[in-house]
């Protein structure tokens, strides 16, 4: 599910294909060597002068210098063919589309902050670390970082490209097939750099469209008394000073859009599946669960902790 021999991508097909070159070259290389080492360690000695040292004939010795030319000149150009293959895909890659769907990313410490913008604010959807995208559609991300630098990579659709704090860096791709592809942070990036994952999913078009229309709907207000305790609970207990839950009081932007939360498939940025067991206790120690994670253990009784995970759980 996270892998670059597996491209999902015309941008990601590129890459790989320049691999297999590349590996495909030096494999014939490495038992091209292998055969002349080979070859030359079976040749018959040359007669030892007096000084100790082998002496060959000049000419054996301009025949081995002609070998040396030609490995050397051979060697530069297969480096300037692989140059010119590198720099031709790069320069495709480096492409910033006309027309594409923008979603902007922003790397935080240990999360990816999701954004697709629109005109009215309305129908803006936030989300983290599940990056929803059509299939067949050029998408372009735009990238920023929120506190140090982090780099993004889905190895089977393209990438990798650095988020810079103060720089917005975009890159692109084209998902050719569907599925769900994992990405990393592949920027050391602090303590829990290793469990800053996301997804992609790559779906069709007409379902993207369903899925983005429902994001900026939020989910109606509870009715039932455990979730309005449940919502009482992360509106005064802390929850609410760091996320935003579409259709409530809170919206704050430290931590992840909570809105649609239970839709996701991972929490803690792909560090856990997203079950109710696994809830409770990242509620209870994030830290326990990610050293270092910025968000804080809430002092709750198992009533409120209830409350609060029953009415988490209905956030579809
Ligand atoms: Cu973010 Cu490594």
């Amino acid at each position: 599910m996270h892998s670059f021999f597996d491209p999902a991508s015309p941008q990601a097909r590129a890459v790989a294909g320049l691999w297999w070159w590349m590996f495909g070259v030096g494999m014939v290389i490495w038992f091209g060597v292998f055969a002349v080492a080979m070859y030359a360690a079976r040749q018959p000695h040359g007669q030892r002068g007096p000084d100790d040292l082998e002496h060959v004939s000049p000419e054996r010795h301009r025949r081995m210098e002609r070998v040396v030319a030609g490995a050397v000149f051979a060697t530069i150009l297969i480096l300037c063919a692989f140059l010119v293959y590198d720099f031709s895909i790069g320069s495709v890659l480096a492409m910033h589309p006309k027309r594409a769907l923008t979603i902007d990313v922003v790397g935080h410490q240990w999360w990816w902050e999701i954004t697709y913008e629109d005109p009215n604010p309305s129908k803006r959807v936030g989300t983290a670390n599940e990056i929803h995208v059509p299939v067949g559609e050029l998408v372009q991300f735009k990238l920023r970082a929120a506190d140090v630098i982090h780099s993004i990579w889905a190895p089977n659709l393209g990438g990798k490209k650095d988020l810079i704090p103060g720089y917005v860096s975009t890159l692109w791709f084209k998902a050719d097939t569907a599925g769900v592809y994992r990405g990393q942070c592949t920027e050391f990036c602090g303590m829990q750099h290793a469990q800053m994952a996301f997804y992609i999913v790559a779906e069709p078009p007409v379902k993207f469209a369903g899925w983005l229309a429902a994001g900026s709907i939020p989910n109606p207000p509870p009715t039932d008394s455990l979730l309005l305790h449940g919502r009482d609970v992360f509106m005064q207990r802390g929850c609410a000073s760091c996320h935003s839950i579409g259709g409530t009081d809170a919206r704050a932007t430290v931590g992840p859009d909570l809105t649609h939360f239970k839709g996701r498939a991972a929490i803690a940025a792909g560090s856990l599946s997203n079950t109710r067991a696994n809830l409770t206790r990242w509620i209870q120690n994030p830290s326990a669960l990610k050293p270092g994670v910025r968000m804080p253990a809430l002092e709750l009784s198992p009533g409120e902790m209830n409350a609060l995970v029953s009415y988490l759980e209905t956030l579809k």
